[in-house]
């Protein structure tokens, strides 16, 4: 029998007492999912593109966003915005694909909408008594650019972002992040719930297990260490071995993962477009300065270097998730390489009202 509401925030509220990780239930059932979506995910900041994504004018592509179809498009004067996808006349998805374009054009009847999302051409609709143009434009989405993400908004109630990430700022002041260029994506369906890869990306604990022969090496788990901090993200710094591999990773709640390597200024975001309780699209984002990304043969063995690291973390997901499903385990305690795990569960339940 599953679990009503009531019980599953009652699960939350139990973890955080006890200082243990969420309970299984909080991973893998549909009414959780459905709880966590309404209050945590839909009213949140997502990071739906970088800064130098579509360069051109009229370069759009449209993104998944928690079910919410929306169209990203950079304009005539150089703005990168995002738009409800969904026609305004009678509701097909205006923009199936990428592409590049003057004016975006809904394929159903044909309705023609600027790069500025107002309704330049509505074919035969002037014979429309009281038809009003103006009120037919494409549904502008709240954006704000961080550090060279596009953020985007679902929910006009959500508090604007930016003051919240300032303390955020302040530690990110010398990396450099925000003019960091995209040398390369790498795409992968994940069977698991996308905070199994949250509690995966923020904790360094691991490295001594599921990545022995590879990061241990450079990022050992020992020196890892978690930063309380006031606001809605969580930073874990990882000094590594040698001078200049100081690793910064952080996530702002909450689903916007990234790292940094301050020395090279080598950096990862792991975009989850999240469909349901037991799986995302994950998209990993290489980030670089552009004189690494012009550097010969330097992008080429970055991806390689990530995607073998990922390949280690898809075994730890993969892992967690099958042992999720037992109705036996109960979660253990978090160690204090762990803080940035509890962090976020303190999130998730203030924002659940558990
Ligand atoms: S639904 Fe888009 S033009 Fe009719
Ligand atoms: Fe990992």
């Amino acid at each position: 029998m599953s679990a009503s509401p009531e019980q599953l925030l009652a699960l939350v509220r139990r973890s955080l007492d006890t200082g243990t990780g969420l309970a299984a239930e909080c991973y893998r059932e549909p009414a959780f999912f459905a709880l966590e979506r309404e209050r945590v995910l839909r009213p949140g900041w997502h990071a739906v593109a970088r800064w130098d994504a579509l360069p051109e004018a009229g370069e759009h592509m449209p993104v998944d966003l928690l079910g919410e179809p929306i169209l990203v498009v950079r304009g005539e004067d150089g703005t990168l915005r995002a738009f409800s996808n969904v026609c305004p006349h009678r509701g097909h998805i205006v923009a199936g694909d990428r592409g590049r374009a003057k004016t975006l054009v809904c394929p159903y009847h044909r309705w023609a909408f600027g790069l500025d999302g107002a309704l330049r051409a509505a074919p035969l609709m002037d014979e429309t008594p009281g038809f009003d143009r103006a009120r037919c434009g494409l549904t502008k989405l709240r954006t704000a650019l961080w550090q060279g993400f596009l953020l985007v908004c679902l929910d006009d109630a959500t508090p604007d972002v930016l003051p919240s990430l300032a303390p955020l700022d302040e530690r990110l002041a010398d990396a450099g992040l925000a003019e960091l260029v995209e040398i390369g994506t790498l795409e992968f369906d994940s069977a698991w719930n996308w905070k199994v890869m949250v509690d995966n990306f923020m904790e360094s604990y691991h490295h001594l297990g599921i990545h022995v022969d590879s990061l241990q090496k450079t990022h050992p788990a020992k020196g890892t260490y978690g930063v309380e901090g006031d606001g809605p993200f969580a930073i874990l710094e990882n000094p590594g071995v040698e001078e200049g591999d100081h690793l910064l990773v952080a996530q702002v709640f909450p689903t916007l993962l990234f790292s940094i390597v301050e020395g090279i200024r080598f950096g990862v975001w792991y975009e989850m477009q999240i469909e349901g309780p037991d799986r995302f699209r994950l998209v990993i984002h290489a980030l670089a300065p552009p004189e690494l990304a012009r550097a010969e043969g330097a992008p080429a063995a970055l991806m390689g270097q990530v995607e073998k690291i990922h390949h280690e973390d898809i075994a730890a997901c993969e892992g967690v998730q099958r042992g999720l499903a037992s109705r036996i385990w109960r979660p253990g305690p978090l160690s204090v390489k762990e803080l940035c795990l509890a962090r976020f569960h303190r999130h998730l339940a203030q924002r659940l009202g558990a």
